[in-house]
């Protein structure tokens, strides 16, 4: 046994002694033989007795196939470990999930082998359907920053919609790993930066993915990853370690996961990092005491991708074995794609290692989500080919992408505004994403056949009747620059230029950490040289992660960051450019002027020596070459229209700890067009022990505004908002001072008050 687990594994035998003392069975095979008479809190006890019923039935093998996940042949997602004959497998029982398979005929297939095992248990099909499956939406950190909650459920309806019908019954989305690290690649599948707008948003992905719960045809099962605080490896490097402190991890990193996990979510997928030295398929602290225990998750969890298996390369397990004994008593129920489990589990009983006790509880912990779905009643009922064919691609749904697209566009610059642009005048499309069409969806894009077909910023500009012309310029990556002359002839035949530059959609993602995250190639040299040609230029940057552009920044005279908007990408942009939709995005995450301030983000703690914001100050915590200041801020993006915010009002000076107080507040639209603002509440623990953030987001309002009208806002704030972590992980208030900060972005803010939390 594992010197480390002693001590965890006799509270981990409680914690079963207490979950089987509300099951309703006993466990003939388990070790420790308990009577029980009721289901759990929250369970059904239909469903419970089937399982126990089901259980007593199983041997040994069927019951580890039940935690066994293997990808398909056809698409693979991670290191494949062996393909074998794992048709022969799911016959044999041996499987309880694939992963990477879609289409109504193809997941049909093998449930069909499935219903020749000997117990005819169903396959779970699990894919990651991250933003849309065929009708593709935004990237998840694109979609973040429209701050819209209704939207980003809708994308999550939509994608569960056409998934259900496609025959997966569980998505492995959303990503809640908060990230302040655009090193990181995996930025693009998540919130961002911040807690509160995190939690918001994984609350909205777990909703719209279950919809009205789980055994409705339309409705996957969510699994919210990675758990946890993978988005902290260190130097943004992708299955990096993470080194952090508890209280760093319970008040910034867990909030959405436990949001995500109230909300309903039905499975977690644990991380290939470490957190302080332990694997977090091998964290109990994680997995059992947090999650199952402390927030009551009756799901299951799923390892991420070898993640059991690849405790051997981590140092932290002599072979697979020992991995397998660390994984299943830490809480991790299923493995995936890792032969840990396959190959060790069942001697591991036999070796009297893991008790069976432990097995049927992760066994317990998958059928229930596969009784939940109603498999056992019909193994087929997301296997409709004509519901599938009726329902992938809808107008509607692409209706719907096409409006999530323009309200995930940030609209960073505007001078002597520039935009919207006049149709009548000619553009010159310049760069080399103007055409691209295989970017524009994005990575993590389901659609790998490439079925679909999305929407360019040529063809989007053109269908709005835009007059064109186009130049490449140059590559993304590629140093040549054969292509400049050419660019610089076409733009100045125009009007106006519109260049598309950024990154490949394969730039970002899993496994796609930049050191430099400048634009990449030459990129900025082309729009050097077309901003000399003296005509108006609009940038538009397409990413997947913040970079840094700073010679752009602040000679070109408009910039829109267009992230990845999938499929309806040139439309949405077309439509932001000609003013049809007026930019409401805000970003989620902080824009560093330089790699060399990440990790990088606006609710930091002060120092005793604080820098000016501006400037260099001797002896304080700043650069010598550069201000503290980012490039583009936490919360900020511009609109067309001007936004005017007074008459900030508190309800009362003082409160008591179970008191509330009402913060209001007047927004005006001053401009001349119709928008929508991100009205943002940050607060800040004047003086408190141990030292809080300088400031954090604790409400948001997204309202629309018509030119000249005026609307108060409102936010409550409660103990909850007040309360925070100590040292000993206590969520306490602390008496004193508290300033409120209300704001149209976390650096500008415009009004401000304070008021006394009393003892
Ligand atoms: C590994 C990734 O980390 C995870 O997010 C994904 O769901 C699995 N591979 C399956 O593709």
């Amino acid at each position: 046994m594992h010197p480390l687990r002693k001590p965890l594994l006799l509270k981990h035998f409680l914690l079963l002694a207490v979950i089987f003392a509300f099951t309703p069975a006993t466990f003939s095979q388990s070790k420790a033989k308990v009577k029980i008479s009721a289901p759990a809190k929250g369970l059904n006890p239909v469903i419970e007795n089937k399982i126990t019923a089901l259980l007593a039935k199983m041997t040994i093998d069927e019951k580890v196939g039940q935690l066994n996940q293997y990808s398909s042949d056809k698409v693979v997602t991670g290191p494949i470990t062996n393909s074998g004959n794992k048709l022969q497998d799911v016959k044999d029982g041996k499987i309880g999930s694939l992963l990477n398979v879609r289409g109504v005929d193809y997941t049909r297939q093998w449930q069909d082998a499935a219903m020749q095992s000997r117990l005819k248990i169903p396959l779970l099909f699990g894919l990651d359907v991250i933003h849309g499956y065929r009708t593709t939406f935004p990237i998840p950190l694109a979609e973040a920053a429209s701050w819209d909650l209704d939207a980003i459920q809708l994308s999550a309806r939509i994608a569960a919609e056409e998934a259900s019908a496609s025959g997966i019954h569980w998505t492995f989305a959303p990503m809640v790993d908060l990230a302040r690290d655009p090193r990181w690649g995996r930025v693009m599948e998540g919130a961002g930066e911040d807690p509160f707008l995190g939690s918001a948003i994984a609350r909205a992905r777990v909703i719209g993915f279950q919809g009205k719960g789980l055994g409705n045809t339309d409705a996957v099962m969510a699994c919210v990853k990675h758990f946890a605080a993978y988005g902290a490896a260190i130097g943004g490097r992708d299955y990096n370690s993470v080194d952090m402190s508890l209280r760093n991890l319970w008040e910034f990193y867990l909030p959405p996961f436990k949001a995500a996990a109230e909300a309903g979510a039905a499975t977690f997928m644990n991380s290939f990092n470490d957190l302080n030295g332990t694997p977090a398929s091998a964290s109990k602290y994680l997995q059992t005491d947090i999650l199952k225990s402390k927030w009551g998750f009756k799901g299951f969890v799923v390892s991420d991708w070898g993640s059991i298996r690849e405790m051997v390369a981590h140092g932290y397990a002599k072979d697979t074995y020992e991995a397998a004994d660390q994984a299943i008593h830490a809480g991790n129920d299923m493995d995936m794609e890792g032969r840990a489990y396959n190959n060790n589990l069942a001697k591991l009983v036999k070796d009297g290692k893991v008790s069976m006790a432990i097995v049927d509880e992760a066994v317990r912990r998958v059928l229930r989500k596969k009784y939940e779905l109603g498999l056992f009643d019909d193994p087929y009922k997301f296997s409709n080919a004509e519901r599938e064919k009726q329902t992938l691609n809808k107008q509607s749904f692409i209706d719907a992408e096409r409006d999530v697209a323009r309200k995930s566009i940030v609209l960073l610059k505007n001078q002597n505004q520039l935009l919207p642009l006049d149709k009548n005048k000619t553009v010159a499309l310049i760069g080399p994403l103007v055409k691209s069409e295989a970017d524009m969806k994005g990575f993590w894009s389901v659609d790998w056949e490439g079925k679909d077909h999305s929407v360019t910023l040529f063809e989007g500009m053109e269908a709005a009747g835009a007059k064109v012309n186009y130049a490449k310029g140059c590559d993304v990556s590629d140093t040549s620059r054969a292509g400049f002359a050419e660019a610089v002839k076409t733009a100045m035949k125009a009007d106006v230029v519109v260049m598309a530059v950024g990154e490949t959609a394969i730039m970002s993602g899993e496994a796609k950490s930049r050191s430099d995250i400048t634009l990449p190639g030459v990129q900025e040299e082309l729009i050097k040289a077309i901003q000399a040609t003296g005509k108006p230029v609009v940038v538009l940057i397409m990413a997947g992660r913040p970079l840094v552009f700073n010679w752009t920044a602040d000679h070109v005279p408009a910039i829109v960051y267009t992230w990845w908007l999938g499929n309806e990408a040139g439309n949405a942009i077309a439509d932001v450019l000609y003013g049809k939709y007026n930019p409401s995005g805000k970003l989620p995450m902080t824009f560093p002027q330089s790699v060399g301030q990440v990790p990088i983000y606006y609710n930091y703690l002060n120092t005793g020596r604080p820098s000016k914001d501006d400037a260099f100050s001797k002896y304080s915590s700043g650069y010598l070459d550069i201000t503290k200041r980012p490039k583009y801020a936490f919360g900020y993006g511009l609109s067309y229209t001007k936004f005017e915010y007074s008459d900030l009002k508190l309800s009362k000076n003082d409160i008591r700890k179970a008191e509330e107080i009402t913060v209001s507040f007047t927004i005006k639209n001053t401009g001349k067009y119709a928008g929508e603002e991100v009205a943002q509440l940050y607060l800040q623990d004047a003086v408190s022990q141990p030292v809080r953030p300088v400031k954090e987001l604790k409400g948001f309002k997204k309202l629309m505004l018509q030119p000249g009208e005026s609307k108060t806002v409102s936010f409550v704030i409660d103990k909850d908002k007040l309360s925070f972590y100590n040292n000993d992980l206590q969520w306490i208030t602390q008496p004193g001072k508290f300033n409120v900060f209300i704001g149209s972005a976390s650096d500008d803010i415009r009004l401000q008050k304070s008021f006394n939390l009393l003892d």
